[in-house]
């Protein structure tokens, strides 16, 4: 049995469990001089450690966290890890005054990730899957969602869905897989035959995969074809979710209400009365503020989702065309200075509300019983974090009780080479 102590921290915070809202969002729970005692993978006890002295084990790794404060590692529920090529070329035409929807007319976009993808073996993908977990993780997440959508043909989704697969098997990160064949249309494909083709996806899709998504935009996927695909994909196990409300509103919510998604994502667009739809569900209303920075488009309503009650959760969507970062620092900084949320609300979004929308219970918490994911700042306050905008101050990063990344020792996540 493994033992870690992380001895006298200055200051460790931890949102409250269960999906969190309404007052229970804005309040963190802070030990000051206080020491966390883990073993295997669980945090056993959180106590000065004069008190935990007999229990811990002659070799008990310890970490000396005295002028330190310790956070929940982040769950960043939703990204796109995998793919191939990058849009550098789109971003010099976005800063030049092209948009992003005007680039995606043209064949640019997410089809020509699509290309690139294609054109990358399953070895390829993993090894620069790995490269990006790695740059998660000096960023402090811990627990990650990965969908596909950049293949938009069998053996391209099937093919990136495997890559996830491994990748949960190889590094230390721990990954959820989510299915976004409909992502877009392929290009020579109607698409009905294309709406068709991945539902004949979903019996493979099923067992490699644990959520079902679809983009819900015009152009794209209507409510009635996103509804369509995703009630199918329920009769295979996999829980609904939603792409929605990110350019245009076009009744996504109420779609994602009928079909019993867990959660509704980007909704840049959200007006009041899908706000106050929300508030009564259990959906998580999923913000990704680092598209709205990096594509110039407004921000999710963040503090009237907040005020509404309802359940927000914060992530970054990394992928090479609107979110060209894995950065969750930042995407908390833009939700407090762009979005109107307070610290505490920004870090339990990003924490425990996180692993909510994942369907994970003992993740996003600092407390006895729970999985022992954190991060150690270099400084003795959480604020900080948010604060000092784009700095490196994650020193430690613990994974189910390892060590994970020690920025003091080396820049390198072993298994993540
Ligand atoms: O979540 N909105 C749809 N899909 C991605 C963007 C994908 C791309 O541009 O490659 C998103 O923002
Ligand atoms: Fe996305």
């Amino acid at each position: 049995m493994s033992s870690l102590l992380i001895k006298s921290a200055s200051q460790i915070i931890t949102p409250k469990p269960g999906e969190l809202r309404g007052q229970a969002i804005k309040q963190l729970t802070e030990h000051t001089y206080t020491s966390i005692f883990i073993q295997d993978d669980i945090i056993q006890a959180i106590a000065p450690v004069d008190e935990l002295l007999s229990r811990i084990p002659g070799d008990c790794q310890i970490i000396d966290a005295s002028g330190k404060a310790v956070l929940p590692g982040f769950v960043d529920s939703h990204t796109h890890l995998v793919f191939g090529g990058h849009r550098e070329n789109e971003f010099a035409q976005r800063c030049a005054g092209i948009t992003y929807e005007e680039i995606a007319k043209q064949g640019g976009g997410i089809l020509s990730t699509v290309n690139a993808t294609r054109s990358m073996s399953q070895e390829e993908l993993i090894e620069r899957g790995l490269l990006y977990l790695q740059k998660a993780v000096r960023h402090g997440t811990t627990s990650i969602e990965i969908k596909s959508g950049y293949g938009l043909d069998r053996d391209t989704e099937l093919k990136i869905l495997r890559v996830i697969d491994k990748l949960k098997e190889i590094q230390p990160v721990e990954i959820t897989s989510t299915f976004l064949g409909a992502h877009a249309i392929p290009p020579n494909k109607s698409k009905s035959d294309y709406i068709q083709e991945i539902k004949d996806m979903l019996p493979e899709a099923t067992v490699l995969a644990d959520f079902c998504d679809v983009f819900c935009e015009l152009g794209y996927f209507s409510v009635q074809e996103s509804l369509d695909i995703l009630c199918e994909a329920k009769k295979f196990g996999l829980i609904p979710r939603m792409h929605t409300n990110q350019f245009n509103n076009i009744g996504g919510i109420q779609g994602a209400i009928e079909i019993g998604a867990v959660a509704v994502e980007h909704l840049e667009t959200l007006d009041d009365t899908d706000i106050a739809m929300l508030a009564g569900t259990d959906i998580c209303t999923t913000m990704l503020p680092g598209v709205s920075l990096f594509l110039k488009i407004p921000y999710a309503p963040g503090r009237k989702i907040l005020d509404a009650g309802c359940i927000p959760v914060l992530a970054t969507d990394f992928n090479t065309g609107s979110c060209m970062t894995l950065n969750m620092p930042l995407i908390l900084n833009l939700a407090c200075t762009q979005m109107g949320f307070s610290m505490p609300e920004a870090v339990s979004a990003a924490t425990q509300n996180g692993a909510y929308a994942l369907g994970k219970e003992n993740v996003g918490c600092i407390a006895p019983g729970w999985q022992a994911d954190l991060m150690i700042l270099d400084s003795d306050n959480y604020q900080n974090l948010i604060y000092f905008y784009g700095e490196p101050q994650i020193e430690k990063v613990i994974k189910k009780g390892n060590i994970i990344f020690d920025r003091n020792l080396s820049w390198k996540v072993p298994g993540l080479e």
